[in-house]
């Protein structure tokens, strides 16, 4: 059996202010609290991945910098093996993230520093690697090109085939039909199918369209009402599991993607690895930050374990 999950995306370092409300233009405000840690979806998916119990390969672009020092050393923690490339000219990318302390809610501005200019040319040298994945994931915070460049390696070598198409894009034509599995979120699935997800009902019909659209099975992530799983013949609702006080929600997605795309690899049915993610990111919002919050493999069996 193949093992090994590739993952490609950007690092960023997170750096999140909780204040009571957002600035105006021209406005300075108090904020209550800082963080600063390590983010970017598809190092957070992959960091979920990792540790999950999966062998995990990260492609990136990294700069020469204390932020990409952090980045190295988050992999080397989470157990994720990198696949990067490092630049003197540009820098590793960052995040702001306003949290409103009364909701919880965010408003996010990513800066992705070098990891922009991922290109094809990028991925033709990782095409061994990728081509011999059992599952490739990806999202949208590199270029669409180089996403598209290795959804078509991937699905050419057989892998299973993860697009976490976020944040929300449009897509390049036939993007979506390389695609074994797409992972939206609510207002994703809407960009992409014009049909607005407020209901399970709803996101039910989203998932119809993007079947119609090209994709094997639709996953349509919604918050704290779980996910809706559509594999082509039929619709399951997977309710959130609850695994305590929410603490900050940021990087929930990413916990969900690596966690589903763990238990694929493994050999769980595509349901079984709907509920794993779910479990993850269940977990994942109760701690501060977003990759330091996701799970160990034993901490979401627990939680699935009731
Ligand atoms: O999905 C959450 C992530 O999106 C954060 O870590 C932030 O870096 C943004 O890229
Ligand atoms: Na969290």
């Amino acid at each position: 059996m193949r093992d090994d999950i590739v993952i490609l995306g950007v690092f960023v370092a997170d750096t999140s202010y909780r204040a009571d409300r957002a600035p105006r233009m021209g406005e300075t405000i108090m904020g209550n609290s800082f963080a600063l840690g390590p983010g970017g979806k598809g190092s957070n998916q992959a960091v979920a991945a990792a540790m999950a119990g999966g062998r995990v390969h990260f492609i990136t672009r990294l700069g020469r910098d204390p932020f990409a020092d952090m980045a190295l050393a988050t992999w080397d923690r989470a157990g994720v093996i990198p696949a990067i490339t490092q630049h003197d000219d540009g820098y590793t990318g960052a995040a702001y993230i306003f949290v409103e302390e009364a909701s919880g809610d965010n408003a996010i501005i990513v800066c992705p520093g070098v990891a922009r200019s991922i290109s094809p040319a990028d991925i033709d040298a990782r095409a061994d690697l990728i081509g011999k994945a059992a599952v490739f994931m990806t999202q949208l915070e590199q270029p669409l090109d180089a996403a598209m460049r290795a959804l078509e390696i991937a699905r050419a070598g057989g892998a299973t085939t993860i697009l976490n198409p976020a944040p929300a894009a449009a897509l390049p034509e036939g993007m979506l039909a390389l695609c074994d599995y797409a992972t939206p979120n609510e207002s994703e699935a809407e960009g992409l199918t014009g049909i607005a997800v407020r209901t399970v009902a709803d996101a039910t019909r989203a998932a119809e369209a993007l079947i119609a659209a090209g994709v094997g099975s639709a996953i349509i992530t919604l918050g704290e009402n779980g996910a809706l799983f559509h594999d082509g013949r039929a619709a399951v609702h997977v309710p959130a599991f609850d695994a305590g006080p929410v603490a900050e929600t940021t990087g929930a997605g990413d916990a969900f993607n690596g966690g589903f795309a763990a238990a694929l690899q493994r050999g769980a049915a595509p349901i079984d690895a709907v509920r794993f993610g779910c479990a993850t990111a269940a977990i994942s919002v109760t701690r501060p930050g977003t990759a330091p919050s996701m799970p160990a493999r034993s901490e979401v069996e627990a939680l699935l374990a009731g």
